[in-house]
């Protein structure tokens, strides 16, 4: 979803098409026609800083705002040293900005700041100073931060980047009525049906023409992806405008992140770049959409019923007074927010049951047994207790966005004795607190079995005091994910599918998996999975 990110990497990312076969330069292609910008970070991105007139311009201006505006001085909390105006921003920037604030812990403790350009992180790493914050302090900590580079795309108005308040109230709900509830996800399993079946086309191909061995996240990616523009549209669309829209909101979960412009707000005037390319993706998406949303319009004032979200929004748009580009924001998050998400939890998941063939075997004798061999259905799912717990292990040692998205504060604040300033961008580390070794043991190990006991400290609403938020890959408090119903009944509807009908294995037995990875909107596996495939009746 476009600013799902709290920050990402500075380095272009790698194309990861849809498309599995290595000769697929379409998507290059596709991509190749959008003037790139900078990339965003927690650090800075330095091709912003152009030339030596910029840098004076930035140095006299801090000078005067120092002498004539000066703040009283704050009491923040633990902050490194860093160089004047950037902070520790060019030390933080990068694929590995996640761990890097790990390692911060050791020197800072589990609530630092860190100076970026004129603004702060407050960076919490601890269970129960991030309840504290979301739970207990919910009303305070439950905005978002006013990024200018959001201002450049649709503004604050999509409900992960909307302000805390009614218009981010109304929208939530909107969401959850008509795309994420129990219900609703329930209605929408022949759209899975029909893409599971693609799915396992798609596979065999791939296995058929390269030795049965296949790059398993696009395959994930484009059946993710398939479900939602269903759940959006009611339609299925054709490969290749997938990869053309997949293209756009690729880009757009780059250029959405915070960008040096929100750290160093004075630059703006000088970039009219990162202006361009959002205007530029938004036209894109603006082509591709609107004769749908068109015709949605028509058949309701037709009198059809209200289907799909797409519809819901039509009538949300009366309600809540939304702009057109409201709405297209709008479809944009639930298809960029539900894919990347739950695609690499897959591809994370599934390269630990590569590693692990007992674990892989055991999970095919669980759903064997419920299914007695018949194809798995979803009201199945509920029974598939060590499947659950795998998906939750792979959540647990790999939540694709480990430091969440971006929080703000509704103003400025006493917090744990220190103040947190209004414009303070707030990063929940929840991969920190997944993985901390005082809590977890041998958190490096892939261990289902943990979550095999029921606690429902471990049911991922972080609802049950500060011991829950040990484990919270959807986040908590009141911007918990409201896609996470979905999200889990994707990942474990496909995990289950597939492992019921292909065993995966290395592609050499004698190679080790690498498991380096790298923070590009989620955290994503620096060499994709590949794996040898055999069908399991074979
Ligand atoms: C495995 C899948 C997923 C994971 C791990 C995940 C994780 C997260 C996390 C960590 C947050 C931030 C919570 C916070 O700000 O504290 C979030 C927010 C959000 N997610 Fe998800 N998500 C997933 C799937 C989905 C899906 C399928 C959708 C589509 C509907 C979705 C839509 C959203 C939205 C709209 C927000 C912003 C909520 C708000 O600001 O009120 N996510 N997600």
């Amino acid at each position: 979803m476009p600013g799902l990110a709290a920050a990402s990497s500075a380095d272009e990312p790698k194309e990861r098409p849809f498309r599995s076969d290595p000769g697929s330069n379409l998507q290059k292609l596709k991509m190749a026609d959008v003037e790139t910008t900078d990339e965003p970070t927690v650090g800075l991105s330095s091709t912003y800083l152009v030339g030596v007139i910029t840098g004076a311009v930035v140095i006299v201006s801090l000078i005067f705002s120092r002498l004539f505006f000066s703040k009283p001085k704050l009491n923040l909390p633990p902050t490194p040293k860093g160089i004047p105006l950037f902070g520790t921003m060019l030390k933080t920037r990068g694929p590995k900005t996640h761990s890097i604030l790990i390692e911060y812990i050791k020197e800072l403790g589990p609530l630092y700041a860190l100076k970026t350009g004129l603004k702060y992180f407050i960076v919490v790493t601890s269970p129960e100073i991030a309840w504290e914050a979301l739970l207990k302090n919910a009303q305070v900590f439950s905005s978002r931060p006013k990024l200018l580079s959001r201002l450049n795309f649709t503004g604050w108005r999509s409900v992960n980047s909307a302000l805390y308040g009614d218009y981010w109230r109304g929208i939530r709900k909107n969401l959850v009525t008509q795309v994420t509830s129990g219900s609703k996800v329930a209605s929408f399993a022949p759209f899975r049906e029909e893409e599971l079946v693609t799915l396992m086309e798609r596979i065999d191909r791939e296995a058929k023409s390269n030795d049965n061995v296949i790059t398993f996240l696009p395959h994930c990616r484009f059946t993710v992806f398939s479900i939602l523009l269903h759940v959006c549209f009611s339609k299925r669309f054709n490969a290749e405008d997938i990869e053309e829209l997949d293209a756009i909101l690729k880009r757009l979960l780059i250029i959405l992140a915070p960008q040096v412009i929100d750290f160093i707000p004075f630059l703006q005037r000088f970039s009219k770049k990162h202006k361009n390319e959002c205007q530029l993706l938004l036209d894109r998406m603006r082509k591709m959409f609107t004769p749908l949303i068109d015709e949605h319009r028509v058949m309701r004032n037709n009198g059809a019923p209200e289907l799909d979200y797409v519809d819901s929004l039509i009538v949300l748009q009366k309600e809540m007074n939304l702009k057109e580009t409201d709405v297209l924001g709008l479809i944009g998050e639930v298809l960029t927010g539900g894919t990347d998400t739950t695609a690499n939890t897959l591809e994370w998941t599934m390269a630990n049951l590569v590693k692990h063939p007992e674990i892989q075997q055991r999970l095919y004798e669980e759903i064997q047994e419920v299914t007695g061999g018949h194809i798995v259905q979803e009201a199945q799912l509920v029974k598939l207790k060590y499947l659950q717990a795998v998906v939750k292990e792979g959540l647990r040692k790999h939540p694709p966005l480990p430091f969440g998205i971006t929080h703000g504060v509704t103003q400025q604040t006493k917090f744990r004795g220190y103040d947190i300033p209004e414009d303070a961008m707030v990063l929940f580390h929840i991969q920190a607190m997944q993985n901390d070794p005082t809590i977890w043991k041998d958190p490096d190990v892939f261990n289902p079995e943990r979550f095999l006991n029921n606690d429902p400290n471990y049911d991922m609403t972080g609802s049950h005091g500060p011991k829950s938020l040990e484990f919270i890959p959807f986040g908590a408090g009141r911007r918990i994910c409201p896609g996470m119903n979905l999200g889990l009944t994707h990942a474990h509807l496909i995990l289950a599918r597939l492992i019921q009908r292909y065993e995966f294995t290395k592609v050499n037995p004698n190679e080790e998996i690498d498991f380096d990875d790298a923070l590009r909107f989620a955290v994503v596996m620096v060499n994709p999975l590949k794996a040898r495939i055999k069908l399991r009746s074979s």
